[in-house]
């Protein structure tokens, strides 16, 4: 038995591929095989494996100070530096942040900030939050019970109250929910593009929808951005690129491109300013590392590449140079549905993590996702070369 119990993996696994280095999109196993990283890691790598700018942007602000805690009265410049610059790039003006380290803290973190915000306000009686079938939102017990997926859930015991779960792009279900419990419903919770639950782009004007029933019905809509954000569909913010915001965007992931662990919450004034409205109100809510200067000074760093190396176009050119290569091999019928948007992709194929093996055996690291699919979501920088590996490898491993 490995002394590592792994996650999301069969415990009783003894066969690993030991990744011991990478450099953009590509990454090395221990025996020297070269991968085009088509996975980004686990849909976070957006500025590319190997970056010195991080590396030394991580070392300088370690050298300083590792960290210090931003509990009540401290605060650091790396995290106070982060958040307005995330303020200055969200879609709603007045926005704040709150850190976490990573994407299930920060959807827990999105719930319990929804629930005390309308309490607040004087409206305890709003709980229930509502998620959607297929979705993900990760594994703590409150974004457990947000997800979509029955598997991830089953017997793990109770998951928390009042999550009423409906299924993806279905706009009355949503509006049966909210008119069955009036004025009790906190939050509306939708990844923009669902990700590990299949790679799904939501129904045209749906979530425009969402957006009009959270108003209607005073309630909050969050989108988890923990896989879509920080460039991955062309945008900072993916609520952007459909056009609508958001009142919590719940990010992760590519904020700091994974190297250091790091999520958050931006919370517009429509949640904020119901949380300061009484200057004696204490938030009791906060993780000890809640505003790591370390994590902060990576995200500034991989801000910074972002926008130099203009990510965000780069995330509409994959996007563009994968769909026909993609669609090809649907015309062909060896995958059954193309879907994506942007850097975020994902096919039907009849044995996911058969293609998966062969897939590795060629050098291409895809992922099999519920039910029957595979995702892809590169490195932002990945180059065209390699980019294009990915889909010869998939009709390699198709034909094979
Ligand atoms: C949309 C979404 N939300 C939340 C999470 C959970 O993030 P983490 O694994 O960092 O807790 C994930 C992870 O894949 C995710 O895709």
């Amino acid at each position: 038995m490995t002394a590592l119990l792994h996650p999301f993996a069969r415990p009783a696994l003894e066969d690993y591929i030991s990744i011991v280095r990478g450099e953009g999109a590509v990454v090395w196993d221990a025996s020297g095989k070269r991968y085009v990283d088509g996975l980004a890691s686990l849909w976070y790598c957006n500025v590319g494996h190997g970056r010195t700018e991080v590396a030394n942007a991580v070392a300088r602000q370690m050298a300083q100070i590792e960290t210090y805690h931003c509990f009540e009265r401290f605060t650091t410049p790396a995290a106070d530096e982060l958040a307005e610059r995330l303020v200055a790039l969200a879609p709603v003006p007045g926005s704040r942040v709150f850190l976490t380290s990573g994407g299930s803290e920060a959807v827990d973190t999105a719930l319990k900030l929804s629930r005390i915000a309308h309490a607040q306000a004087g409206q305890p009686e709003k709980t229930i939050a509502i998620s959607r079938t297929p979705s993900y939102h990760g594994v703590s017990y409150g974004a457990m019970t947000l997800t979509g997926l029955p598997l991830n859930r089953k017997d793990f015991g109770p998951g928390v109250g009042d999550v009423v779960q409906v299924d993806k792009d279905d706009l009355e279900a949503v509006r049966a929910v909210f008119e069955a419990h009036p004025g009790q419903v906190a939050a509306v919770f939708a990844e923009p593009v669902v990700g590990a639950g299949g790679v799904w782009p939501p129904a045209p004007g749906y979530l425009q929808g969402l957006r009009a029933l959270c108003d209607e019905h005073d309630a909050h809509l969050v989108l988890d951005e923990v896989i879509c954000g920080f460039g991955r569909l062309g945008t900072l913010f993916a609520g952007s690129h459909f056009g609508v915001a958001a009142d919590i965007t719940t990010f992760a992931k590519g904020v700091t491109s994974g190297y250091i662990p790091l999520g958050g919450a931006v919370l517009a004034p429509s949640v904020h300013e119901k949380l300061s409205a009484d200057p004696a109100f204490v938030l009791r809510h906060g993780y000890t590392y809640s505003g790591h200067s370390t994590a902060a000074a990576a995200a500034l760093a991989c801000l910074d590449l972002t926008e130099q190396e203009g990510l965000l176009d780069r995330a509409k050119h994959i996007g563009e140079r994968l769909e026909p290569q993609l669609k090809a091999l649907e015309a062909e019928g060896l995958v059954t549905e193309v879907r994506g948007v942007g850097a975020l992709w994902g096919v039907s194929v009849p044995d996911p993590v058969g293609t998966r093996d062969r897939m590795l055996d060629l050098g291409v690291i895809v992922r099999p996702i519920a039910p029957v699919s595979l995702a892809m979501c590169p490195p932002l920088v990945i180059t065209d070369d390699d980019l294009d590996a990915i889909p010869a490898a998939l009709r390699a491993a198709l034909t094979a």
